[in-house]
């Protein structure tokens, strides 16, 4: 897994995506095959996180799930967004055809309530390419209680681990494959300087007196804050501003 400077990135108040969530979403998903560059996206709105796939990763497809409930306008202007682009919009996971392809890269952002969450989670594993990684949107902000409860309940009940958690996103794999996935974030991670993550007591000389957070007994990396974009880094050499996130937004 190498973090890399896109091509694509987002910006403009469409994007609802963290720089920072792109390059390390881009990263895992080129760790496969290129035949095998699936994204499974439940809830697309203006489409940014597919959109920074599609645009990035070489032979990737993705498909949407969003009913798109009373939004017929903004449909209409992410299918334009999506144009010319290997991308296919369903209703629900119950229109995915089982027998095709599954995906390596799943992206939970729909529905913000505890049970769509719990469930989105779970439809999420039946279409997980072996060794693929579930992305959790939201999982602990604080105006969404519900997503952060459905997330926990899934965990608890699965056997399935974050390996990195950010402020935003939880990146979460199957309990098998969590250490070869922290090894390849850890790497990633160690090999640039504009994404902040902590090291923990016991890693390291130099390391803050803050314990090791561990979920179900399994170690889990932590980038909080914000990339210190820079003129002179190569990987994201411009942060682009982000639109506030404005609830309204979601209105027709
Ligand atoms: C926070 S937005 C998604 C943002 C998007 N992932 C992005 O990168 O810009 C939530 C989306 O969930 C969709 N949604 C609502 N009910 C849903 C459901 N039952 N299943 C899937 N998506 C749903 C909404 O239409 C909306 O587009």
């Amino acid at each position: 897994m190498k973090l890399r400077k896109l091509n694509h990135l987002p910006s403009g108040r469409d994007e609802w995506l963290i720089p920072k969530e792109a390059l390390i979403s881009v990263a895992i998903l080129e760790t496969f095959n290129p035949e095998s560059r699936l994204l499974i996206e439940c809830g697309v709105l203006n489409g940014a996180y597919t959109l920074n796939i599609l645009k990035n990763v070489l032979g990737s497809t993705a498909i949407g799930i969003d009913p798109f409930p009373n939004m017929s306008k903004l449909k209409a202007r992410m299918l334009a967004r999506m144009s010319g682009l290997k991308f296919d919009l369903l209703d629900s996971w119950n229109e995915l055809n089982l027998s095709k392809q599954k995906a390596s890269l799943i992206h939970i952002d729909g529905l913000h309530t505890e049970d769509a969450v719990y469930n989105d989670l779970v439809k999420a594993t039946i279409h997980l390419h072996e060794g693929g990684v579930i992305v959790c949107d939201d999982y602990c902000q604080s105006i969404f209680p519900g997503v952060a409860i459905g997330y926990s309940k899934f965990i608890l009940n699965f056997e399935y681990i974050p390996f990195l958690c950010t402020g935003s996103k939880a990146y979460i794999c199957e309990t098998r494959y969590h250490q070869s996935w922290l090894t390849r974030c850890t790497e990633a991670l160690s090999m640039q300087s504009i994404i902040p993550w902590a090291r923990h007591l016991g890693e390291g000389e130099d390391t803050p007196y803050v314990s090791m957070p561990l979920i179900k007994g399994y170690p889990t990396l932590l980038s909080w804050d914000y990339a210190r974009a820079s003129s002179t880094s190569d990987l994201l050499p411009v942060w682009p501003e982000q639109p506030p996130t404005n609830l309204i937004q979601l209105k027709d």
